[in-house]
């Protein structure tokens, strides 16, 4: 079986994608992972017997680790999942997201590469760089507005999405300078379980479980395609398997949703799941200052994926939120864990003066 070499992959969909890839075969990981307060290595917990599966804290942008790290296990790719992924955090404190989303990228290509050239012929020609990018890169539509392609122009509108572009182009760049073996998907908000509680639906999941407000930033109308992480985990193997090197393919939900659906979607669920007498959870929705710069709508064509791979999502909404919101209610331990640590001054700093 071959080795792949798994950054990021104990955050939300590199873990899934992770214990998707071990359960089915698809590769051995070595997943490199910084472990910033958006990972947890519970993600990973039934994996360590597994002697297909191997753990090294570490930056990406440390290209010596890297190097090091490609020398000794000879993986057949590199698949890029870690990165600084919260635009509110980008809003407050950019900087961090240029060290690893572009400097931390930019450093691990250049590792892949001195790795590559010094490949045989037939491991070259197999060897994939597979970066994880996001829809973000191609700006806000207006509600009219077609859903992006691959050829969309960038307009990044956040630190976070120009960060995000930057790392992209700098992987374009190694491709067409260099002839690195690249491939490049553009994802939209992915949901499911294991995705830490800043993001809105697990965030709206557990507040509501406290019977604390429901936070939907300006009139609640900015629309996200959501796609349920498991069909992104599937995209991500195939396009592995037989994108072709040089692109890029959009991955989406095919599921435009306002975020006040969205949220009274998981209202409706926990009020059935977990009901309070004479009380709704939609009663704890409350519109707050809207975040500075907020695209107001993405969309994803992914027609390209669809009918140069066969990849369509598969995982309907309403079961998709009812798997995730089950999965909040029996991992108590892990929400306990995550919400420990700097989780409370996060909470306070982004929303204590809404
Ligand atoms: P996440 O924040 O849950 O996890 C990121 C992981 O990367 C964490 O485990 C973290 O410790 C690790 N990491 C951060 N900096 C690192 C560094 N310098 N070196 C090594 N590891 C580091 O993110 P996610 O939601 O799982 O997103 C994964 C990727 O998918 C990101 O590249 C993100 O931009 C992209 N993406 C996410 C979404 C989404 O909806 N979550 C949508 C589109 C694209
Ligand atoms: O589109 C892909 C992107 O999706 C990824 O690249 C990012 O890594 C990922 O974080 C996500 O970005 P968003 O900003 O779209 O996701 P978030 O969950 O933060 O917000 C979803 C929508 O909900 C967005 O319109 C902002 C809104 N929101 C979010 C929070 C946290 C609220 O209304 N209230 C909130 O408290």
């Amino acid at each position: 079986m071959s080795t792949v070499l798994v950054t990021g992959g104990a955050g939300f969909i590199g873990a899934n994608f992770i214990l998707t890839a071990r359960n089915r075969q698809w590769f051995n990981v070595i997943n490199l992972d910084k472990l910033t307060y958006a990972s947890n290595l519970q993600n990973l917990a039934e994996l360590q017997d597994d002697e297909g599966y191997y753990f090294i804290q570490g930056n990406i942008g440390n290209a010596e680790l890297v190097g090091y790290l490609l020398k000794q296990y000879q993986p057949d790719a590199i698949i890029n999942f870690a990165a600084e992924s919260h635009v509110d955090r980008s809003i407050l404190n950019p900087q961090e997201f240029i060290q690893t989303n572009v400097v931390g990228t930019f450093q691990l290509l250049e590792a892949a590469r001195f790795y590559w050239q010094k490949l045989s012929t037939q491991r070259q020609e197999k060897f994939r760089f597979l970066h994880i990018s996001t829809d973000e890169v191609y700006g806000s539509l207006t509600p009219k507005d077609p859903a992006f392609t691959e050829d969309t122009p960038y307009s990044p509108n956040s630190p976070y999405a120009a960060s995000k572009a930057a790392s992209d182009h700098f992987v374009r760049a190694y491709y067409h300078t260099y002839g690195l073996p690249t491939l490049t998907t553009n994802c939209s908000n992915n949901y499911g379980p294991r995705q830490f509680p800043e993001k809105l639906i697990p965030l709206i999941i557990l507040n509501a479980l406290d019977g604390k407000p429901l936070p939907i930033y300006g009139d609640g109308q900015n629309i996200r395609d959501w796609l349920y992480v498991i069909d992104h985990c599937e995209a991500v193997y195939l396009v592995l398997q037989q994108g072709k090197i040089g692109e890029t393919y959009n991955v989406g939900g095919l599921n435009e949703q306002t975020n006040l659906i969205v949220v009274e979607k998981i209202c409706a669920i926990l009020d059935e799941l977990v009901p309070q007498s004479g009380f709704s959870y939609s009663s704890l929705i409350t519109l707050i200052k809207d975040r500075p710069g907020h695209d107001k709508r993405y969309a994803i064509n992914c027609s390209k994926i669809s009918q140069e791979l066969g990849w369509n999502p598969q995982e309907d909404f309403d079961s998709g939120l009812s798997k995730t919101i089950r999965w909040y209610l029996h991992n108590s331990d892990w929400v306990n864990t995550v919400r420990s640590g700097n989780y409370q001054n996060w909470i306070e700093q982004n929303y204590g003066k809404s």
